[in-house]
């Protein structure tokens, strides 16, 4: 009688035991899961103590850009998009003198997938947001690049669109969001002119065809358009300024 009882207060001790394992086991794993989901938390208490955020730093973002950072596997980006963001090479897009905004937000969808490229969505993988804010700010205050339209023959059709759109088929005008005169308006809409006329029409497709989905209202503008009007509105976004 005692002994079965001594027994079974040791099973049971046993069972505890193994219970209380595995209660630490989840306790050690749910630390480890919520350490993943909130890297921010110990920042976040930084903060606190210090109000201070992180200047956006114009001069790290430069440094960024012209030489990256092997340690954390970040590119030099100035090897495709050009010294000051001036590409030289249609297929990168010139980056200079883009509302910081835009360009972060970019530098985001990348990251997220939203705009789907291999080679940028490989780029952006090592950005942090600060690092996205510095590179952003510092291509903001870069000189324009300038271009010109090399097609004499659609420049006609691609003022028509910019200016004014297409009214048969409910396209609005370019100019309406990124002004007349192609710089955009700083926070809503991005620069256009003086960009590569291939890269432009890249977008338009990569928006009609939903490569790119990180703005509804460029996907419905592109959806309307066929290809020889994407060529013609962005040749002649290329020569205007
Ligand atoms: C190997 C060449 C290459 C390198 C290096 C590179 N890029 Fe790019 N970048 C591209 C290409 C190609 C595109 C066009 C992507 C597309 O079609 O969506 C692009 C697009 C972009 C855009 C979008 C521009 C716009 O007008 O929307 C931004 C912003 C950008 N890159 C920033 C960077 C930054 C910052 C770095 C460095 C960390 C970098 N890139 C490194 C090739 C490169
Ligand atoms: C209602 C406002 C609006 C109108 C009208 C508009 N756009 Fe846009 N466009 C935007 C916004 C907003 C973005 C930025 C999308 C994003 O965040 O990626 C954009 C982005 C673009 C881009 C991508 C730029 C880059 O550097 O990658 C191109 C190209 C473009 N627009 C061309 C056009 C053309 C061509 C027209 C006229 C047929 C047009 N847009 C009309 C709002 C507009």
């Amino acid at each position: 009688m005692r002994q079965s009882s001594k027994i079974s207060k040791l099973t049971g001790l046993r069972a505890g035991f193994a219970l209380f394992s595995i209660f630490a086991l989840i306790g050690i794993s749910g630390a480890a899961i919520a350490a993943d989901a909130a890297p921010m938390a110990p920042a976040a208490e930084a903060k606190a103590a210090a109000p201070a955020k992180p200047k956006i730093d114009p001069a790290v973002g430069e440094s960024l850009y012209s030489n990256g950072d092997a340690s954390r596997g970040v590119t030099a980006c100035i090897t495709c998009h050009g010294p000051k963001g001036q590409s030289a090479v249609s297929s990168w897009p010139k980056l200079s003198a883009q509302h910081a905004a835009y360009t972060a937000k970019q530098l985001k969808n990348f990251k997220e997938g939203t705009r789907a490229n291999p080679i940028m969505m490989g780029m952006s993988a090592a950005l942090t947001e600060q690092d996205m804010q510095n590179i952003s700010a510092y291509l903001s205050k870069q000189p324009i690049s300038q271009g010109v339209a090399q097609n004499k023959e659609t420049i006609a059709l691609g003022q028509s669109i910019y200016r004014g759109g297409i009214a048969a088929k409910g396209v609005p005008a370019c100019a309406a969001c990124h002004s007349p005169t192609g710089a955009g308006i700083p926070a809503q809409y991005p620069l256009l002119g003086g960009q590569w006329a291939d890269y432009t029409n890249a977008q338009l497709l990569a928006f009609r065809e939903g490569v790119r989905k990180n703005s509804s209202q460029m996907t419905a503008i592109a959806t309307k358009l066929s290809d020889q009007e994407m060529k013609s509105v962005a040749d002649y976004i290329a020569g205007l300024h």
